[in-house]
This record gives structure tokens, C-alpha cells and sequence, in this order.
């Protein structure tokens, strides 16, 4: 027995990201001194005000599309008389990097030139898939694109663009990653994750962090991230953004806690709340989710910042506080330690007069402002707070826009491919119809140049649509299109029937218009009828049919997915993606993404892919499939031994061969089974995956590593445990045994 609880307190650390300070970049060494001196001699409006968090449009207007004017008067009112310590988003539409440099100067010219202790004000932005909020920076696929590649090291390579193009406009703190698991298809915030896994998700929590974060966050390509939304934000029960989970807390530990035990466990710097509830629990009031667990399991040690306006909403919408001033109470009390309030100085007065009352003692107010303190020394902020001149150079680069084209390349998933259709020759005549077929807004979906991303004249117009991409590799002449159908109407079937005859295939272009967060809730699941229709009538047309889908989260096909011969996933594939797209369709890059999430077939089947033994799995396609335009054949899968003690590691082979007549990259994907378990085991969970790229007839032997971390599970009593008894590994069509004793 002792031997088993010796093991399982291991276990608990690794599993829950509890680790000493060495294993985090140096945030605190360096600075305490400074730290403790400087909060020694801030005045109590001193010290809320940096707990203070207020939108760029109080202190600004919208001068045009690209650029915001600062209001000085306003500025000052909020630096100098409110001392508030941060300043978020972009007012409304991407601003250009120069303007971003006047923004970013003014402000730092108030906070380090007008107030008392010339404290630097942190500014934080949302950059999702690229610095979506300065006007040309890279968007890269959207994450849960970027989970389908299977490549760690793009998603770190995409990171460290994103990190250096935001840090380049002069803004230190990135609101990113979203380490919710995609495991209710309805919830619009799907494509802002890694995917329905946690392993997947933390793998790349990890790679995404330290990419954006380096060992240094005062370096000048590197930004503070934030994880987020902590915690259970991404598994409403009803799909619908901002509404309550029921997440029993095994579940929680064994599934969601773990992308943020990842991202903890490399070192994030800040920590962004759920709006919502877990099982009644409002997360901004809840000591047990911000304290017990954030602090006391993961050992989390950087800040934690609200959600827009969340304090406010523990009175207006999730009432559990009578009153605005109870809320700043709970939720300061509960660790919160910067309200995103986001319009006015509510939170800052309601929490001076707290404090005055004894109602918040300034224990807890010291312990908030050296939170946050660190962090902005950590940043540099304290020596430089400017917008480099010389950053402008690191933004939109020729590498980054070619990263950003293999990024959107290896997302795309071949999800069917019957009588091989594709990849199409560049001398057939091409159809391409469909509401998602001459629009960029479509591959990026929300947080690009506006919130929603919906404003399609903002967007580059050097950029390619799927349409403009296929005309420029197929020839114009030998391209036609008709819309079809928008996205809820169908439109012109007859001209559609009449291009069709003069075709040899069609590429039909669906899935959905760009949306963020609550605006994106939907009551059906299904694509749009007019979707439907427009693939009807081109099977009247007896026209062989290629389905592209671009959408942030799994639409239903129904007939579609007999209807089509071919289907290709784009996800939200980001600016590059057209041109990604026709290099698919056309051959000049086989495909190599794999699904991170389950694609559904049915409204009333939603089960995921790590489900138990009792439960039916029909998806339309499971998670981690994908064709591709060659074939891999897995041979020899072999174990290095047949029973295993507690201490010991597992070395797990197998051999991976391009038994195709092209060359390509697969996904290995190691999935491994508990056949017997205390607590119902799933029937499989992905525990090791890598990218391979192989040539016609060429082999890899590929190795994998697992230890008993990886047979650990979360038991009844909601702790780590692990089990003698029985394991099966899974890779390709190979499996095997072992035994741990
Ligand atoms: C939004 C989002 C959050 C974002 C924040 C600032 O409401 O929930 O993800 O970082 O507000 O834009």
C-alpha cells in the first residue's frame, strides 16, 4: 500500500501541474525587491487601480476602419486620477502597427511621466490565431486547425510569430490559449480550442505557452499568455456560450483541469476566468476553483484577470450577489486579482470602499498587486514600456507567411475521397458554387480585424478566396462559378444546373459566416437546408462533386456525406487557406490533417471518441481520421516488454511505411486502453502522437515512451490512481498487450 501512495503523490504532481518554482521562467527572482518596494509606498487607489482593467474605447474614439484617435483628457482620468494599471482590446477593428505605436506611447507617457510612481500600464489583447487586431499581421489557422496539422513544433513555430508580431505593435499580453476541451459541438467558441482531448489539448497548451512566453517575457519577441477560460467554460450542457456546465469533479480533473495543469506547468504568466458556472458554482465568486484548486493543486502563481464584465455579472446575470458592490467583494475574495470591468471606475470605487470598511482586507489587495507587479516587471515594462520602431520589420514577413501557408496545407483533412476524385488534374473544367466559395472572412471566422470577423472589407484583398485559388491554378477559362446558395438561401439553382452540364466536376463550397463567442449560438447542429438544396441540384446534375467544408465547428451533412464523392475539412484555415485549399484539390500537397474533434452524424449522437464501453460510437468520422492521397501501411508494432512494474517505462515501436505511389506525412497516433478499471475506463484515449513524412516505399521505425503518468487516472475519490492489471496499445491497424503488475 505504501508503495502505491508513494507513486500516486508523484503522479499527483506530474498529473496536475504541481511543480516547484525552477520549472517556471524566472518571473520572480528577478524582480521581488523591486516589487516590495514599490507596493510599500502605493497608496490603497494606487493599488486597486492596478487591479483595474479598462477597454480602449473609454479612453479613445474610433478615428476610421484602421485607426483610433487617444482622448488625453479621458487618458488621464483613468491613469492619473483612477491609476488604473491595464488597458485591453483594439476599439473595435484592427489598428495599423503605427498607430498601435502612437496608442501604446501615449498611453505609456501618461502612466510613466504623470502619475506619482510612473507605474507602466500592461495592455492586453486578444491575438487568437495570429495578431488578429493589427491591421496585415499573420492569421494563422484558427486553433483547432492548428490541433488537426498533428505538428507541435508549427503550432510553436505559429506561436512565436504571434508573439513577436503582438509584442511588435507594443503589446506585452496576449489573451491565449483557450484550453477549453471542444467536447459539446453546438458551443460557438469550438475553433478557439484544441480539439474534444486532453492530451492533444495539453500538448499543445505546452508548445503554444512556452512558444509565446520563451524563457524571458521581457525579450522583445515574447509576450505574457494567458490561459483560458478557467475553468469547464467549454462543455456548456446546452452548447450555448456562457451557460452552466454540470462537470462532477472527477470528470473535471480526468478531462479539463489537465490542458491548464499543462499550461501551469509551463510557466503561464496569467490565468483569464470562465463567465460561467460549473454545477452552480459561479467561477468568478468560487474560492474552491480560483484558490483551492488554482493555487493549491496546480500551483499556479501568476495573476488572474476576470472576463469582460464578469464581476458585474455575478449581480446582473448569474445572481449570486445582491448588489455590485457584493460582487467586486466575492470576487476579489474568491482571487480574482484584475477585473476586466471593462467602461467604467464601478469595480475601483466599490473596492476602496471595501477595503476602507474592512470588508477586503488589504492583505488580500497586496497579494493581487504583487501578482501583478511581477508580471509587468517580468515584462520589462518597468525599464522599456515603448513600442520598438525597429518591430515593424518582424511583422508579416515572408517566413511567417510561408509558415502560415504550411500551416493551413497540413491542417486540411481529407475526410472522403471515393474512386480517388481527387486530386483533380488542372485540365478539367470546374464548377465552384457554395457560400463559403469567394470569401476570406469565411476561412478565419471571429477575432479577425473586428471581433465577428465578419467585416469582408477589411480583409487583404491579395489574399486568395477557394474560388480566386482555383481559377489561379486551373486557368480562369476552365473555371466557372455560380453562388448557389448564401448561407440560408438558396439562390440561382438553375444557373447552377447550367454550369454544371458544361463541368466535369464541381467543388462546392459550404459550412458557416464567421462569429465569436455568444453572437455564434446556434439551435441546430445541421448545415442550413439552402446547403442541402444546392447539393441536391448537382446531383440531378450527375456531376462528380467535391464538398468543401469551412466552419468553426462540426455542421451536420446528412444525405451530403453520400451525395459528395469527396470531402475536405478546412476548418478556419486563416489567410493562406484558399490558396492551401486549391494545392490540396490540385495534388501539389497530399493532405495529412486528422480530425481533433468527432464529426457527428446525427443531432441526437454527440458521444466522443474516448467514450466507455457501454456507449455506441457512429460519428460521421471519428476522431483522428484522415486520408490522404498515398497510403501508410503499419506493420511490427512491438512492445519492449510484456509486464511492467510501477517504476518502469514502456518502449512501444512500430513500423510506418508510405505504401503509396506519392509522397506524404501521417499522424502516428498511439491510443491505449484499461481493460480493467475501479472507475468505467474509456474504450481508448490518445496518449503519444507524431508527424512522420514519407516518400513512396519509404519505412520509419517510429518509438513511443510511456510510463505509469500515463496509466494514471483520476479514481473515484478524485484523485490519481492507477491500477494493476491489463493495457492494450493501439496504432494504426496494429494492437498489443501488457501487463502492469
Ligand atoms: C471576451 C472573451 C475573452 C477575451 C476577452 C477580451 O469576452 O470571453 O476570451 O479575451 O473578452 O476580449
Amino acid at each position: 500500500m505504501q508503495r502505491t501512495m508513494v507513486l500516486i503523490t508523484v503522479s499527483a504532481i506530474v498529473l496536475l501541474g504541481g511543480c516547484t518554482n525552477s520549472m517556471r521562467p524566472s518571473m520572480q527572482s528577478a524582480a521581488d525587491k523591486r516589487v516590495e518596494e514599490l507596493l510599500v509606498r502605493m497608496t490603497l487607489e494606487e493599488k486597486v487601480g492596478e487591479m483595474t482593467q479598462l477597454t480602449l474605447e473609454v479612453v479613445s474614439r474610433r478615428k476610421d476602419d484602421r485607426h483610433v484617435e487617444m482622448n488625453i483628457e479621458k487618458l488621464r482620468e483613468a491613469i492619473v486620477t483612477y491609476h488604473v494599471g491595464s488597458i485591453l482590446n483594439c476599439g473595435g477593428s484592427a489598428n495599423t502597427i503605427d498607430n498601435w505605436h502612437e496608442i501604446i506611447t501615449t498611453i505609456q507617457n501618461v502612466a510613466t511621466k504623470e502619475t506619482r510612481l510612473g507605474i507602466p500600464v500592461m495592455y492586453g489583447i486578444d491575438s487568437i490565431h495570429g495578431a488578429n487586431y493589427i491591421v496585415d499581421a499573420t492569421l494563422f489557422p484558427q486553433n483547432f486547425a492548428m490541433a488537426a496539422t498533428g505538428n507541435v513544433d508549427l503550432v510553436r513555430q505559429a506561436s512565436e510569430i504571434t508573439a513577436m508580431e503582438t509584442r511588435s505593435a507594443g503589446i506585452p499580453w496576449n489573451f491565449n490559449p483557450v484550453l477549453g476541451l471542444a467536447r459539446n459541438p453546438l458551443w460557438p467558441r469550438f475553433y478557439e480550442t484544441f480539439g474534444e482531448d486532453p492530451y492533444l489539448t495539453s500538448t499543445m497548451a505546452t508548445a503554444y505557452v512556452e512558444a509565446q512566453q520563451g524563457n524571458d517575457i521581457s525579450d522583445p519577441t515574447k509576450v505574457a499568455a494567458c490561459m483560458k477560460h478557467y475553468l469547464g467554460y467549454s462543455a456548456p450542457r446546452t452548447g450555448k456560450d456562457r451557460t452552466p456546465a454540470h462537470i462532477p469533479d472527477r470528470i473535471l480533473r480526468e478531462y479539463f483541469l489537465k490542458p491548464f495543469a499543462a499550461a501551469t506547468e509551463a510557466g503561464v504568466a496569467t490565468c483569464m476566468v470562465n463567465s460561467s458556472e460549473i454545477n452552480g458554482l459561479a467561477v468568478h465568486a468560487s474560492k474552491y476553483y480560483l484558490i483551492d484548486i488554482l493555487r493549491g493543486e496546480l500551483g499556479f502563481e501568476g495573476f488572474v484577470v476576470s472576463d469582460w464584465n464578469d464581476i458585474n455579472n455575478l449581480w446582473q446575470r448569474e445572481k449570486v450577489a445582491a448588489t455590485q458592490r457584493e460582487a467586486v467583494k466575492m470576487a476579489v475574495l474568491a482571487g480574482i486579482d484584475m477585473s476586466m470591468v471593462p467602461y467604467d471606475y464601478s469595480f475601483t470605487n466599490h473596492l476602496i470602499d471595501l477595503v476602507k470598511a474592512g470588508e477586503v482586507p488589504m492583505s488580500r489587495i497586496d497579494e493581487a498587486v504583487r501578482r501583478i507587479l511581477k508580471v509587468k516587471f517580468a515584462l520589462g515594462l518597468f525599464d522599456n514600456p515603448y513600442p520598438r520602431a525597429d518591430a515593424k520589420a518582424s511583422l508579416a514577413t515572408a517566413e511567417a507567411t510561408s509558415l502560415n501557408l504550411q500551416a493551413a496545407l497540413e491542417c486540411i483533412t481529407l475526410l472522403k475521397n471515393d474512386a480517388n476524385l481527387l486530386p483533380l488534374s488542372s485540365d478539367k473544367k470546374v464548377l465552384v458554387t457554395g457560400p463559403t466559395a469567394d470569401l476570406l472572412s469565411v476561412m478565419n471566422g471571429g477575432w479577425t480585424i473586428t471581433w465577428q470577423g465578419d467585416r469582408e472589407d477589411l480583409y487583404p484583398a491579395e489574399k486568395l478566396t477557394v474560388l480566386e485559388a482555383i481559377r489561379a491554378k486551373a486557368g480562369a477559362d476552365n473555371v466557372r462559378y455560380v453562388p448557389g446558395a448564401s448561407f440560408e438561401q438558396p439562390s440561382d439553382l438553375n444557373a447552377v444546373l447550367e454550369a454544371a452540364r458544361q463541368s466535369d466536376v464541381a467543388v462546392v463550397c459550404l459550412g458557416e459566416k464567421p462569429y465569436c463567442e455568444t453572437p455564434g449560438n446556434i439551435d441546430d447542429l445541421n448545415l442550413p437546408d439552402a446547403q442541402k438544396q444546392l447539393v441536391q441540384t448537382l446531383v440531378w446534375a450527375n456531376i462528380p462533386m467535391v464538398v468543401v467544408l469551412l466552419e468553426g465547428r462540426p455542421r451536420l451533412l446528412g444525405t451530403i456525406a453520400d451525395q459528395a464523392n469527396a470531402i475536405v475539412m478546412g476548418y478556419l484555415p486563416g489567410q493562406e487557406g484558399g490558396a492551401a485549399m486549391a494545392d490540396v484539390l490540385f495534388g501539389d500537397v497530399s493532405p495529412s490533417g486528422k480530425l481533433p474533434f468527432t464529426y457527428p452524424k446525427y443531432t441526437g449522437d454527440l458521444t466522443l471518441y474516448d467514450r466507455k464501453n457501454s456507449e455506441n460510437y457512429q460519428p460521421q468520422w471519428p476522431f483522428g481520421h484522415g486520408l490522404s492521397y498515398t497510403t501508410f501501411r503499419y506493420e511490427n508494432l512491438t512492445l519492449s516488454e510484456s509486464q511492467i512494474g510501477m517504476e518502469d517505462a514502456l518502449t512501444i515501436s512500430v513500423d510506418v511505411t508510405n505504401s503509396g505511389t506519392r509522397s506524404g506525412q501521417e499522424i502516428v497516433q498511439l491510443y491505449l486502453q484499461d481493460m480493467v478499471r475501479s472507475v468505467t475506463p474509456p474504450v481508448r484515449q490518445l496518449k503519444r502522437f507524431t508527424k512522420v513524412y514519407l516518400n513512396p516505399g519509404e519505412k520509419q521505425i517510429v518509438t513511443f515512451t510511456l510510463d505509469v503518468a500515463d496509466l494514471t487516472f483520476i479514481g473515484a475519490d478524485s484523485r490519481p490512481a492507477v491500477e494493476p492489471g491489463l493495457f492494450k496499445v493501439y496504432i494504426g491497424s496494429q494492437e498489443a498487450e501488457f501487463e502492469l503488475k
